[in-house]
């Protein structure tokens, strides 16, 4: 079985789009797909005729190990079964707190099904949380679609980053396409992002865009995938050219990560800088050797300066920032510590926790 996960921490960059109309696709190429939607938004399902509030048994049921993952999936169409999700995923991450192995979930219910199927799609949440972390850790292959929208293609940087973190961690690697998506090739921003993307990813940008057709919003909302409501429209095209790259990987399965290049705001936004200087600190003696690391160094330790204040020894970094959520940790002495001068921690999922910080 071939998994792939559709992941971006940006909402409404056609996740949920691109795993109904791949799924379908591949479906009518003949291929046996199960369409899992980890997202507790449950769009998936609706864009698939799913009824709300009729779905007895989801995806939230399988990962807390209450019911077989048979007994979640439903039969949608030839070759097409699906495993819903509910609202009740959002208590996910609470529920599963300090519990061991959560982010194998997803992983642990898969063994029942390994062999009924020749594709996995799954569609993640807007996040880079638990769920996401649970259908990663099963996927080989990633697929992150991005829109027009600046925020995306900054947010682009932060989840090659995170996916890197984790790869590094967890030693399970990912093969990761990047999909330009619902792109109006008639705007000139429309086509400097995909020549953007081409360049900067040349290997493992999708050769095939998915142009912005209002025809996919409406098969959405008559729970239909585009192959459904209109065959004639050039989004079923985009799709079918999407499935068939897809495919063409079939015989030649790769494992690898891009090569990594940050995607700086300046050259989508001329003119307009969002970096933020922030100041980290550290109150430490004046022989310690301390250094910081996180999402936005990648991870790899850089010194502080030691700067002597009102007889106190503080050792400081200032980080060029752009918006948005960082984790890090400083590490003194060769020990990782948590910022003691702010309280925001989150759980790094492995049994820790780093400082986060918000700009
Ligand atoms: N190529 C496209 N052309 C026109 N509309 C599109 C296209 N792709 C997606 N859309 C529409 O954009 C909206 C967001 O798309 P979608 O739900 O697929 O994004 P998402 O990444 O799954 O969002 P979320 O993060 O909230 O789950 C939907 O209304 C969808 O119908
Ligand atoms: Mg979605």
């Amino acid at each position: 079985m071939r998994k792939i996960a559709l992941v971006n921490q940006k909402g409404g960059c056609g996740k949920t789009t691109t795993a109904i109309n791949l799924a379908s696709c591949l479906s009518g190429e003949g291929r046996k797909v199960l369409l899992i939607d980890l997202d507790p938004q449950g769009h998936s399902g609706l864009g698939l005729g799913a009824t709300p509030g009729q779905i007895e048994n989801s995806i939230y049921e399988v990962l807390l190990g209450k019911i077989p993952i048979n007994e979640a999936i439903q039969s949608l169409r030839k070759n097409l079964d699906a495993i819903f999700s509910d609202v009740l995923l959002t208590a996910f991450e609470q529920v599963m707190a300090g519990a061991r192995e959560r982010e194998y979930k997803l992983e642990q219910s898969l063994a029942d099904i390994a062999d009924d199927y020749d594709y996995l799609i799954i569609d993640s949440p807007p996040s880079v949380g638990l769920l996401t972390f649970n259908g990663l850790m099963v996927s080989e292959e990633v697929i992150i679609p991005v829109d027009t929208s600046s925020f995306s293609l900054h947010g682009l940087d932060k989840l090659l980053n995170t996916i890197k973190i984790i790869e590094e961690k967890t030693e399970h690697y990912l093969f990761i396409k990047i999909l330009a998506s619902n792109i109006d090739r008639r705007t000139k921003f429309g086509r400097h992002v995909v020549e953007k993307l081409k360049t900067h990813f040349p290997e493992n940008c999708f050769k095939t865009v998915i142009n912005t057709c209002t025809r996919l919003r409406e098969a959405a909302s008559h729970g239909k995938p585009i192959a459904e409501y209109d065959k004639r429209c050039a989004a079923f095209r985009d799709y079918q050219n999407l499935t068939e790259e897809v495919l063409d990987d079939e015989a030649e399965m790769k494992v690898k990560t891009p090569a990594f290049k940050p995607l700086w705001e300046a050259e989508f936004l001329p003119g307009q800088s969002l970096e933020k200087e922030i100041a980290f600190t550290l109150e430490a003696s004046a022989g310690a050797t301390v250094q910081i690391a996180g999402d936005f160094n990648n991870w790899a330790p850089e010194g502080l300066e030691l700067t002597e204040s009102q007889g106190r020894q503080v050792w400081h970094k200032v980080v060029s920032l752009t918006p948005g959520s960082y984790q890090y940790k400083y590490l003194l002495d060769g020990r990782w510590v948590l910022d003691p001068a702010n309280g925001q921690t989150v759980d790094d999922f492995f049994g820790g926790a780093n400082s986060v910080i918000k700009v």
